[in-house]
């Protein structure tokens, strides 16, 4: 991820629940090339000790400002002004009152006067909690001062009770300090056009065939190449994700509609990312009154057009990204589907192993491209994924045009 790469961030931990997310989040941080140096509140470690971030980060954990066997602890002004941006994750009801009133009683929050870098903050407390009037006004107070507060995601909280006030997921919270540390412009000037998502085949006015993609991939790819400073079309299937902002949206529902819409946007296309997940066949004929009965029911079905071969057949000098979701024999099929589908590079992963791929937060991908190169990007957030394709993209068409072998 070259938004982190060599960043020199702090991330704040303090007492809740959600601490021993901070865990994965550091994780994730440390593989996006970014140095850390991690705080932690007294609370915090009641929930997550420091030996765990010390091993992770390789540096000392702050938790004591008089601690006279730290550097850390005294050299705490300067490790704030170095750093890149700043994040507390989770941060407390009460950090967030005591950021937004200036105390400074203790590392965390002494740090948090002494920064000058971007900040973010990720809340994480009891849905009750986040909705008081306190709590509200503190987060404007901060919002208006030029802090990022992330929304708190709803769900099952720790109290058993449902509501909002759960940690953000790891991949958002790395997504948005991937966009407040100066993110490298090495896609200015290029217009990115993504697909992702499932494709929706109607069967009925009430029913259709559609996959388990749950759009992820594409629209990280999306989000990771506006940030890079591309202009960016993103055509999407039908999904829970919100549109993100900042580049042209597109909703469809069936492969016909994607189709078209690809169509309709690839002149302008430098580079096109095929990551949705068309579904290969439609209803041949969609009943147009609702099917009833509970009689045996045969469903012919016709193939769906395939945009990626398509697109790529037109040789319009964009660069063509394609995707293939295999179960086994991945290198092999993912080196037959490229050259069948006359792409440069192809994103493949394995669907058959767990946690990644399909409706998952991470991704392991093989990248197969037309120069005969193959590599390897082990388990990472999809986020990470999205900007190394990017990385592999920008390498490969400029090896491509000094004429030399990636
Ligand atoms: N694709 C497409 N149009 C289709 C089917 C697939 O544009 N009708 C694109 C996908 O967006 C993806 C790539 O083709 O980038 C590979 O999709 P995949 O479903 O893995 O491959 P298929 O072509 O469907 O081949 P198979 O089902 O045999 O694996």
């Amino acid at each position: 991820m070259p938004a982190l790469d060599a960043r020199e961030l702090i991330v704040g931990v303090t007492g809740s629940i959600a601490a021993y997310k901070a865990v994965y989040l550091v994780r994730e941080l440390t593989r996006a090339g970014a140095r850390i140096t991690v705080c932690l509140t007294a609370n915090a470690r009641h929930f997550v000790g420091p030996l765990t971030f010390r091993t992770l980060t390789g540096r000392p954990v702050l938790e004591d400002l008089f601690d006279p066997a730290s550097d850390a602890a005294v050299e705490h002004v300067a490790l704030a002004e170095r750093a890149d941006a700043m994040v507390v994750a989770p941060a407390t009801a009460n950090l967030l009152a005591k950021a937004a009133h200036g105390i400074a009683d203790d590392a965390l929050t002494t740090l948090l006067l002494a920064a000058r870098c971007p900040v973010l903050l990720a809340p994480a407390m009891d849905g009750g909690m986040w909705h008081h009037p306190a709590v509200a006004a503190n987060v404007a107070l901060l919002r208006q001062r030029g802090v990022t507060v992330l929304e708190p995601e709803s769900g099952a909280l720790a109290s058993g009770l449902t509501g909002t006030g759960r940690l953000p997921e790891v991949d958002v919270i790395v997504e948005a300090l991937a966009g407040l540390v100066a993110p490298a412009r090495d896609l200015a000037g290029d217009h990115v056009l993504v697909t992702a998502g499932p494709t929706r085949e109607a069967i009925d006015p009430v029913r259709y065939i559609t996959n388990r993609s749950s759009g992820k991939m594409g629209y990280r790819i999306a989000e990771a190449a506006r940030r890079r400073g591309a202009d960016v079309t993103l055509v999407s299937g039908p999904t829970t994700i919100a549109p993100p902002s900042g580049l042209r949206f597109v909703a469809v529902e069936s492969a016909e509609e994607m189709r078209t819409a690809v169509l309709a946007h690839l002149d302008q296309a430098t580079v096109v990312i095929k990551a949705a997940a068309v579904a290969d066949y439609r209803a041949k004929e969609v009943a147009t009154a609702k099917i009833k009965g509970k009689r045996e029911l045969t469903l012919e079905l016709t193939p769906n057009p395939d945009i990626l071969a398509e697109v790529a057949a037109r040789k319009t000098g964009a660069f063509i990204v394609g995707f293939a979701a295999e179960t086994h024999d991945v290198a092999r099929h993912a080196r037959e589907k490229l050259e069948a589908k006359g792409v440069d590079l192809l994103v493949a992963n394995d669907i058959s192993q767990p946690g990644i791929g399909f409706d998952a937060e991470d991704n392991e991908v093989l990248f197969v491209d037309r120069w005969g190169g193959a590599q390897v990007l082990p388990r990472t957030s999809k986020a990470a994924v999205a900007d190394a394709i990017l990385t592999q993209v920008l390498r490969l068409r400029a090896a491509a045009r000094r004429g030399v072998r990636p």
